[in-house]
């Protein structure tokens, strides 16, 4: 039997990664709109694994008899300022994913459920990938400052991002 507040709380957390997966998919349109096909491709990317991190709670939930409530959604923005602003966006956005994951382990441990704290782990280790991926796309922005040319290269650079994988910010 799932421990109640654990579940309630699950459920928030596959709102927040649906909302994270809409977010993205949001920016991914917005990037392609401006030409700048590798980085919706590593958005779409990023989309698919948000989908794939509210489906673990989700089966988790299920695992342990849990009920699964599919709240709302948030509309998501249509465009950014910049693509510097999108991914400051974007890493606002991890950093805050990252504390909600934080005080899911804090309540994990209060209510003494070990399979839950299990399965925060992986996510308090995806969350370090996170944030730095989402910091290196940011600072290769930055980088590319006004330049067409470096921009474009990021672009390759960032369309080369393989699923499961993160080469194209790697190598960027
Ligand atoms: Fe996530
Ligand atoms: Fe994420």
């Amino acid at each position: 039997m799932l421990n109640p507040k654990i579940e309630k709380a699950f459920n928030e957390q596959i709102q927040k990664e649906f909302n994270s997966s809409f977010l993205y998919l949001a920016m991914a349109a917005w990037a392609e709109e401006q030409n700048l096909p590798g980085f919706g491709h590593w958005l779409r990317l990023q989309a698919d694994e948000e989908r794939l991190h509210a489906m673990k709670f989700f089966d988790f939930i299920l695992d342990r008899g849990g009920h699964v409530q599919l709240l709302g959604m948030d509309a998501q923005p249509e465009s950014w300022d910049s693509l510097e602003a999108a991914f400051e966006a974007v890493l606002a956005h991890e950093q805050m994913i990252s504390r909600s994951i934080n005080d899911l382990y804090k309540l994990a441990l209060e209510e003494g459920d070990y399979p839950a704290q299990v399965l925060l782990q992986w996510f308090i280790t995806e969350q370090v990938e996170e944030e730095k991926s989402a910091e290196e796309v940011l600072i290769n922005v930055r980088r590319a400052g006004d330049s067409q040319a470096a921009l474009y290269m990021l672009d390759q650079t960032l369309g080369q991002r393989v699923a499961g994988g993160t080469e194209g910010e790697e190598t960027a």
